[in-house]
């Protein structure tokens, strides 16, 4: 028998009430409540043969695993596309989520697993513009300018399509809803229905999500929850680095990255991550300098900066990219207090090179030494890394994955490294270590005495 359920749903946070409410009391928006009609199936007892598994008779994911080609890509999976996965790629509309995609169609297609692109948002023909930018033999990838949820998965279930696109989730809608697409309603319900899919048939779908400028998913972060896989295209549209990061991973490692350059012939991945950003590396600069960071399981080095100079203003400037600015705030504030730098009436600027965003405690101390260096006008080493957590008394703590982070420094020529004092206290293949234990020691080493008043 089937019964009309209703309930209503806030289109802007999700939240969900069986009367309807002028105001919705999670969000406090107004008039955002819609009437959702549900039909409510009641459920028939199904008889299910209930058994137990040895683990050798339960497949292993890894042996099924889709090996796009895209190199990159496929580790930044965990090892490749595993079939029956939903995989959501986020980013900011123009970073180059459809371009990466259709590289992606591409690549499977020629190593002969059958790809459908959804394209919900985009015209065939501006496709096939793109298409011919990205490649000159043009694989046999089918197309479908759809969208309508029913109309897809009609298309879906009468064919076998290994890998599906859906470009974008906020672009389709169900007609089982009144609602109208992009609203929080809609991008769960055809995610829900687009995963139940990708679940029965194994097929693997990828999402496309545009976030907006506050990093919101249209709204919903719920679909975080949804899916098994969220990947975050990341970069600066008006310069050609990409950066590709897996924030949740049901199938493999976290916050592992993959860098890509946006060339006139689509997305190029950069095998040499620490090389590419330290290309344009400012070496005879006061405020640059490196430190090796992790990035899930990779060590990478990336260049700080810092540009301290005198404010015309009553509330100095702190302006920070790539770490929290609360953190830069800390820090300004262990300067001003262990050091005795000025900074009430100076604006800082903060800046981590090639659009990375860090958020681990091991760079305190490089933050700390480029503000110091830019404070002074004095110029860092260029053959010196650092690593260290800061604490508040100006004491250097320790941090994890120390090795990985010396040997892509010695990878990259680096000859020194102040670290925090550990139990690695010798000399680490071709690198002079300076093991210290507060701030004031590292900058004895590097400076000498004269810069502690
Ligand atoms: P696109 O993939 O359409 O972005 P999204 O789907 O995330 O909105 O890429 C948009 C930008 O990328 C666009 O400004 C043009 C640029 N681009 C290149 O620079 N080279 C290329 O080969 C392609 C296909 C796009
Ligand atoms: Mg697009």
């Amino acid at each position: 028998m089937v019964k009309l359920k209703v309930k209503y749903i806030c289109q802007i946070c999700g939240y969900e009430s069986i009367g309807w409410l002028g105001k919705c009391p999670n969000c406090g928006s107004f008039g955002s409540l819609t009437e959702i009609k549900e039909e409510d199936v009641e459920k028939v007892e199904e008889r299910k043969d209930i058994k137990t598994f040895l683990i050798d008779e339960i497949e292993s994911e890894e042996s099924k695993r889709l090996k796009s080609g895209l190199k990159e890509f496929d580790d930044l999976l965990g090892g490749g596309i595993v079939p029956g996965s939903l995989i959501l790629l986020a980013g900011e509309p123009g970073i180059g989520k459809s371009t990466l995609l259709l590289q992606l169609a591409f690549s499977l297609e020629e190593k002969g697993f059958p790809v459908l692109y959804v394209s919900a948002e985009e015209s065939l023909s501006q496709i096939r513009f793109r298409a011919e930018r990205i490649s000159d033999k043009i694989p046999s990838v089918k197309f479908l300018p759809e969208n309508q949820l029913e109309n897809i998965l009609e298309v879906l279930k009468s064919n076998n399509f290994l890998v599906v696109i859906i470009d974008s989730i906020q672009t389709i809608y169900s007609n089982n809803l009144s609602t109208s697409p992009g609203g929080i309603v809609q991008v769960r319900e055809c995610t829900s229905r687009l995963m139940n899919f990708a679940k029965s048939t194994n097929t693997a779908i990828f999402l496309v999500g545009h976030i907006t400028k506050e990093g919101d998913i249209a709204g919903p972060k719920t679909l975080e929850h949804l899916v098994d896989v969220v990947l975050y295209l990341e970069g600066d549209r008006y310069q050609e680095l990409r950066v590709l990061r897996a924030i949740k991973n049901r199938f493999g490692p976290t916050n592992d990255l993959a860098l890509y350059e946006m060339r006139d012939s689509g997305l190029k991945e950069i095998l040499d991550v620490s090389k590419k950003l330290l290309e344009e590396r400012n070496k005879n600069i006061s405020g640059a300098l490196v430190v090796p960071i992790m990035e899930g399981t990779k060590p990478i080095l990336v260049e700080l900066q810092s540009l301290i100079s005198r404010s015309n203003t009553t509330f100095p400037r702190r302006i920070s990219i790539g770490i929290d600015i609360n953190k830069l705030a800390l820090i300004l504030a262990i300067l001003e207090k262990k050091l005795n730098l000025k900074l009430q009436d100076k604006d800082v600027f903060f800046n981590v090179v090639g659009g990375i965003k860090i958020n681990e405690p091991a760079v305190d101390l490089g933050i700390a030494f480029s503000i110091f260096s830019s404070y002074y006008d004095i110029v860092f080493p260029e053959d010196t890394v650092v690593i260290g957590e800061l604490g508040l008394g100006g004491e250097i703590r320790s941090v994890g994955n120390i090795e990985k982070r010396l040997k892509e420094s010695q990878k990259l020529g680096f000859k020194r490294v102040i670290l925090p004092k550990s139990k690695l206290s010798k000399n680490f293949e071709n690198l002079i270590l300076y093991p210290i234990s507060d701030i004031y020691e590292g900058i004895k080493i590097i400076w000498g005495n004269k810069w502690l008043s």
